[in-house]
């Protein structure tokens, strides 16, 4: 591609052609036929945006609070593992404090919570998963509360890891997770496939549930926020544990194939909640009208995974810089253009869904 890319898609193809092909697959790749990682995308497409006209749009503003944290938009750095097989992850760090962007660092970060903590000055969330040997979860916790994390973002849709057909015929290795170095090791052979599978069925607690939810309380301070959450069900139960927050999210469609498009739900689990607690989004954002179509369905914020990764894979910190500033610039172009100077005027009547059409 000779000239600039001027969108979150060119950035993919850029990152395509940078990286290993393994590399880009891991990141690229969902579960099975991958049928809801084209649904996350195509569903959004399906939305209708409904713009409101002679509205006085001279100044937008994209400012929100996220648990009280102040953010120059709705959007997020969704906890994406492993950064550092195209750059290390401090430089998405300070790419997100740069662009005034929350990033919330996975649990299977390549560089430590002290290194992105010591990176630079930004409100950070720390993605945890649950390990069959809980000591370890619980060190990670304080190791974040310690370095200034102001939330946990548990992840509760990983049980085991999503069939990744292309992880296995590449036989995708188990990279050094410096993040959890001394504490388990990544060292594992099999021949049979994808390495990061083997490592995550040695490590990962398939029992947890929701009493655990009292363990992880017993052991921060912090707010918690459960993510994974589909159904209007586990909404409620979300609410009754007293979490902080939850995100709508299919874990960007590599865990359960033929689980629904997340854009789809999102409006049954904001029913659901009933304002009792702030809903984020992720799964399938690429431009800023899915933001706007987010918002208006309920979305405190969104979360942008796959495509900071591409940003990261061509450009370094640059590129994530680059990719988070074209995703606010869409949004902002999106809420004049319908009529929206803040993000709390953006509603439910701005869009069209398919149920709408129906009835
Ligand atoms: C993820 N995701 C993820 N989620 C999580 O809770 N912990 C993790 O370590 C990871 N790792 C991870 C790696 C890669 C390569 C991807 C693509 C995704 C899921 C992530 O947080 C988010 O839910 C999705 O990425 C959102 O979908 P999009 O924006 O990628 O379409």
């Amino acid at each position: 591609m000779a000239s600039e890319p001027v969108n979150v898609s060119e950035f993919q193809e850029l990152a395509r052609q940078a990286l290993p092909k393994m590399y880009y697959d891991f990141y690229a790749g969902g579960a099975e036929d991958q049928q809801t990682l084209e649904e996350n995308v195509k569903a959004f497409h399906r939305i209708i945006i409904r713009p409101r006209i002679l509205v006085d749009v001279s100044r937008v503003d994209m400012s929100t609070t996220i648990l009280g944290y102040n953010t120059s938009a709705p959007i997020m750095v969704a906890p994406t593992a492993l950064h550092k097989l195209a750059h290390p992850e401090v430089a998405t760090a300070r790419a997100a404090a740069a662009c005034g962007t929350i990033m919330a660092l996975s649990f299977t970060s390549m560089c430590t919570v002290e290194e992105v903590a010591s990176s630079c000055n930004a409100v950070r969330f720390f993605q945890l998963y649950v390990y069959k040997k809980r000591e370890i979860s619980a060190l990670m916790v304080q190791r974040a509360e310690r370095n200034g994390f102001k939330a946990i973002i548990l992840t509760a849709d990983t049980p085991r890891l999503g069939r990744r057909e292309a992880d296995i015929k590449n036989k995708m290795i188990s990279p050094q997770l410096k993040n959890l170095e001394g504490l388990v090791s990544t060292e594992v052979h099999t021949d049979k496939g994808s390495n990061m599978e083997a490592f995550a069925s040695r490590t990962l607690d398939a029992s947890l549930c929701w009493k655990d939810i009292g363990w992880l309380k017993s052991i921060t301070s912090l707010p918690i926020l459960i993510k994974g959450i589909l159904t209007r069900e586990d909404a409620i139960k979300a609410v009754e544990v007293g979490v902080a927050g939850i995100v709508v999210s299919n874990h960007g469609a590599r865990q359960l194939d033929y689980s629904p498009a997340t854009i789809t739900v999102l409006e049954e689990v904001i029913l659901a909640v009933r304002g009792r607690i702030p809903v984020l989004f992720d799964g399938g954002v690429r431009r800023g009208t899915d933001i706007f179509k987010a918002l208006a369905l309920g979305a405190r914020a969104v979360m942008i995974g796959r495509p900071i990764i591409y940003g990261l894979a061509a450009k370094g910190e640059d590129g994530v810089r680059r990719v988070l500033s074209m995703l606010k610039d869409e949004l902002e172009l999106t809420m004049a253009l319908s009529g929206c100077c803040s993000v709390k005027d953006i509603t439910r009547r701005h869009v069209m869904t398919e149920q709408d059409r129906l009835h």
